[in-house]
Order: C-alpha cells, then sequence, then structure tokens
C-alpha cells in the first residue's frame, strides 16, 4: 500500500489489516507507523519519495530482495498535487505528478504482477480521482495525471485479467482529508482572485449532513480487493454520491 501514512491510506490499512498476514506499508514524509495490535505476522514500513526514479528503483530493489509472503493485494494510493492557474502550471510538477500516479503505479504493478499471475491470483486498485470525471478549471496537472492512471488501470486490467489478477480504480471526490481541505481551500482563492463564482457545492449530490470520508473510501477499496470478487475488472468505483451524475 502507498500512501499509508495518512487519510485514505491510513484508512484503508485499518479497514484491511485484519485479513491480511503480511503489510508493506509505503509514506513520503515519514515511513508509516506499523498498525497496533494486529495479529498479522509483520509489517513492513518504507519511507520512498516514489515521485523519484533513483528513490524508486531502490524501493523496488529491496521489495525484490525480500523474503515472505508472495504479494497478492497492491493498492496504489499515494497522490498529491495542488490546483493551479495554467499560467501558473510548472512543467516539473506536472512530471513530478505523471511520476508519481502513473510511473510509480505501472512499475510497481511491473514488478508484482509476474508473481500475482503464476500464482493465478491478484488485486490491484489505483485510487484515481473524480477530477478527470468532472474536469474544471485549474486542475490540469492533477486531473490529466490521475485521467492517465484510470486509463493505465482499464488497459492492464484488460491484459492481465486472463490470470485472475482483477485491476481496478476508486475514485473519490471530496474527502475530508488533509490533501482534500487544502485543495478546495486553494481552489476556492484562486476562483476568487479572478472574480469567478466558485463551482457549486457537492452537498446536494451526497446524503444529508454528510460529507465523504476516508473510511468510505477504504471500505470501497477492500470490496474491490476482497478476493471474494472474482470479476469486477477495470471499473472505476467512483465514491462521491451522486457528482458523477449531474
Ligand atoms: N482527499 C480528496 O478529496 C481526494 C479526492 C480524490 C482523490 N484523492 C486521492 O486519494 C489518495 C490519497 O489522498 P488523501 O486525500 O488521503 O491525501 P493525504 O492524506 O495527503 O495522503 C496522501 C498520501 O500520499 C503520500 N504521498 C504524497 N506524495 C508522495 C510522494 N511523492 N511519494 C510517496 N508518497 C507520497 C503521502 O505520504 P506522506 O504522509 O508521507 O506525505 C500520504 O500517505 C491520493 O491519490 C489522492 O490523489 C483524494
Amino acid at each position: 500500500m502507498t500512501g499509508a501514512s495518512r487519510g485514505i491510506g491510513q484508512a484503508t490499512v485499518g479497514k484491511i489489516r485484519d485479513s491480511c498476514e503480511q503489510l508493506i506499508l509505503v509514506g513520503h514524509t515519514k515511513a508509516p507507523a506499523a498498525p497496533v495490535s494486529w495479529t498479522g505476522s509483520g509489517a513492513e514500513t518504507y519511507q520512498v519519495d516514489l515521485r523519484d526514479p533513483g528513490e524508486r528503483l531502490r524501493f523496488r530493489e529491496k521489495l525484490a530482495a525480500r523474503e515472505g509472503l508472495p504479494i497478492t493485494g497492491f493498492v496504489h494510493c499515494a497522490g498529491s498535487g495542488m490546483p493551479a492557474a495554467v499560467e501558473d502550471v510548472d512543467a516539473r510538477v506536472l512530471r513530478d505528478l505523471f511520476e508519481l500516479h502513473v510511473v510509480a503505479f505501472v512499475e510497481l504493478a511491473q514488478d508484482l504482477l509476474p508473481a500475482m499471475r503464476h500464482n493465478g491470483f491478484g488485486r490491484i486498485v489505483a485510487v484515481g480521482s473524480l477530477a478527470p470525471l468532472r474536469p474544471r478549471s485549474f486542475m490540469v496537472p492533477y486531473a490529466a495525471t490521475k485521467a492517465a492512471l484510470r486509463t493505465a488501470v482499464q488497459c492492464l486490467a484488460a491484459e492481465v485479467i486472463g490470470d485472475s489478477v482483477l485491476v481496478n480504480c476508486v475514485s473519490p471526490g471530496g474527502v475530508d482529508t488533509d490533501l482534500g481541505r487544502a485543495g478546495r481551500e486553494h481552489l476556492a482563492e484562486l476562483f476568487e482572485r479572478q472574480g469567478r463564482p466558485a463551482p457549486p457545492s457537492r452537498q446536494g449530490d451526497l446524503p444529508r449532513g454528510r460529507a465523504v470520508g476516508a473510511a468510505d473510501v477504504a471500505r470501497a477499496i477492500a470490496f474491490l480487493l476482497d478476493p471474494e470478487n472474482e470479476v469486477l475488472a477495470g471499473q472505476d468505483l467512483v465514491v462521491a454520491g451522486t457528482h458523477v451524475m449531474r
């Protein structure tokens, strides 16, 4: 699980941990804490900047050298990116987000797929976003790279379904996490700075009084990881009420 240190990733670890014998948890600014009072046999934790090809390579070498149970599930939850007006989009930031959202996902899938295919079992979930499904101003880097991730998931799903490896996407919108709150505040500032009306609230697309929480997204990820899911593949499970229909 990448992005395991906070927010949606941390909630997902809490949700799935009791059905996991071993966990490999990846964070960026610090290695995630191993879950407390967990009955599994071991959690490995890593601190990796997944934007950086060199750091990724060293992490992948460690994964290849590890002696443990075969890895049967992979969740790519690491993500980042703030809204920006197009004139302020830095090409380096765009490339970094592509590395983090897409290249890291594809490379880690490349490493994990041979054993999954050999064993005839694997579950892969990438955390996408509502952003490419409901394109809006100031979202070029984030939405474009999440769109590429979603397409990578769909292509990969078609490629490996015959080996009983199921690959899916979960696309949340407006989740109450550090990243979600900071992104929404910054987006509102950008609209205000340009004197444009802020995008409509999503409240009407959710049950009354309800916001999307990290636990809601974790539940969707766990559902797709479950070995009892034997046919859902290439799907994008949107966790944002009815917002995508509007
Ligand atoms: N919140 C929303 O509204 C929302 C909506 C749609 C999609 N998403 C997606 O959901 C996923 C989780 O986001 P969140 O809302 O839970 O945000 P969060 O609380 O900020 O968590 C982001 C996670 O990604 C990790 N990460 C960030 N940059 C990284 C890097 N360069 N290398 C490795 N790991 C990195 C972070 O590690 P550190 O803790 O060490 O920094 C953290 O574990 C992301 O893919 C995000 O794009 C979120």
